[in-house]
């Protein structure tokens, strides 16, 4: 066992991983590798909360292991699997479903916003979502999970539905925390950065995906909206010229003042030029990475199935003990 803090996330493949989920949760996930004792899920049970396709979910599945490998997940340092191939998830989600009240799902903003104009036909799913989440959290016991912005909400649900199940049948869970970097927490979409950058908007030049080809993406920032004023500054009263830049920083690692003097005087052309530069070089190596790893599927497949051997012992003993308490053994 090691004495390192845990952290556990997800991410779900429901369509290609994008800038987005690079920036606000996986570089997070693999600059802090060895500090943590990291547990990393593809969440394709949350994936199925929307209307998809089964066999592009199943190939979904396994091109996000890949990616997250190929950005540098160390499956022998992290333990890494798919939500779906240790069943207690959904067997704690549903344990703490019945202690979850209605209230607290009705109130999640995700909740709101993806069901706005389905009426009751919305599938319930998406409401209980959360719980599914919060199981995966408090199975592992983390203490650490770190989200975009987006996420925070739901982590700070677990904490509550953490909470209230020590207090209804004694000190089961760690109370996990949310942990958020400041630089990219929230990537706005390139054609509209009024709107957060997600898998699940449609249009060509919404999204940078990590696999993109480096044409695809000099020709994204190039579309990329922003205002028409001209200096290059951040400001949160222009947000598209700040997405730019945010992205920039948060990939250059370099600190505001020195970005606004590099592009002071230049244009947005430049800017962009700029910019889809540093995201080609960045993830160049991914895709490399990625070519290399799925070239033998036969390799993928065996790493995942190591991640469930080891998660799965720790999933088992948590709902042992759950079941336990509740008086279901
Ligand atoms: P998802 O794609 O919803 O499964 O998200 C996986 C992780 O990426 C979560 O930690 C999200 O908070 C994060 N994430 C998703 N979209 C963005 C975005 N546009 N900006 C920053 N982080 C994001
Ligand atoms: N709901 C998260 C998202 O859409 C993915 C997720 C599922 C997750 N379970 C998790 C993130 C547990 C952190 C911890 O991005």
């Amino acid at each position: 066992m090691s004495n390192k803090p845990r952290v556990f996330s997800g991410i779900q493949p429901s369509g290609e991983p994008h800038l987005g989920n690079y920036v606000g949760a996986i570089r997070n996930w693999v600059d802090d590798q060895e500090r943590y004792d990291n547990f990393f899920c593809v969440v394709d049970q949350h994936a199925i909360t929307v209307p998809y396709d089964p066999q592009q979910l199943r190939s979904s599945v396994r091109q996000l292991a890949a990616v997250l490998i190929a950005c540098g997940i160390d499956p022998e340092r992290s333990v890494l699997f798919v939500q779906s191939h240790v069943p207690e998830h959904t067997e704690l989600a549903w344990l703490l479903t019945c202690s979850t009240p209605l209230g607290w799902l009705q109130r999640m903003t995700q909740f709101k916003d993806k069901s706005t104009g389905q009426g009751e036909s919305v599938g319930s799913g998406l409401l209980t979502y959360p719980t599914l989440m919060a199981a995966d959290i408090l199975l592992y016991q983390a203490a650490i999970v770190p989200v975009g912005d987006d996420q925070k909400q739901h982590v700070e649900l677990a904490r509550d539905i953490a909470g209230r199940f020590n207090n209804l049948y004694g000190e089961s869970f760690v109370v996990p925390e949310p942990v958020i970097r400041q630089v990219g927490a929230r990537v706005m979409g390139l054609d509209d950065p009024t709107r957060k950058m997600s898998k699940s908007e449609d249009g060509q030049f919404h999204a940078v995906g990590l696999l993109d080809e480096p044409k695809m993406i000099q020709k994204k920032f190039s579309r990329a909206v922003t205002d028409s004023q001209t200096d290059i500054v951040f400001d949160p009263e222009r947000p598209g010229v700040t997405n730019l830049l945010t992205i920039y920083q948060a990939l250059s690692g370099e600190t505001s003042e020195v970005i606004e003097a590099r592009f002071a005087g230049k244009g947005y052309g430049d800017l962009k030029k700029n910019l889809a530069e540093l995201v080609i070089e960045t993830l160049a190596p991914i895709r490399q990475r990625y070519e290399e790893l799925t070239a033998d599927p036969s390799t993928l497949d065996e790493l995942l199935a190591a991640g469930v051997e080891r998660a799965r012992p720790i999933a088992e003993s948590t709902m042992d003990h759950v079941r336990q308490v509740m008086g279901l053994r």
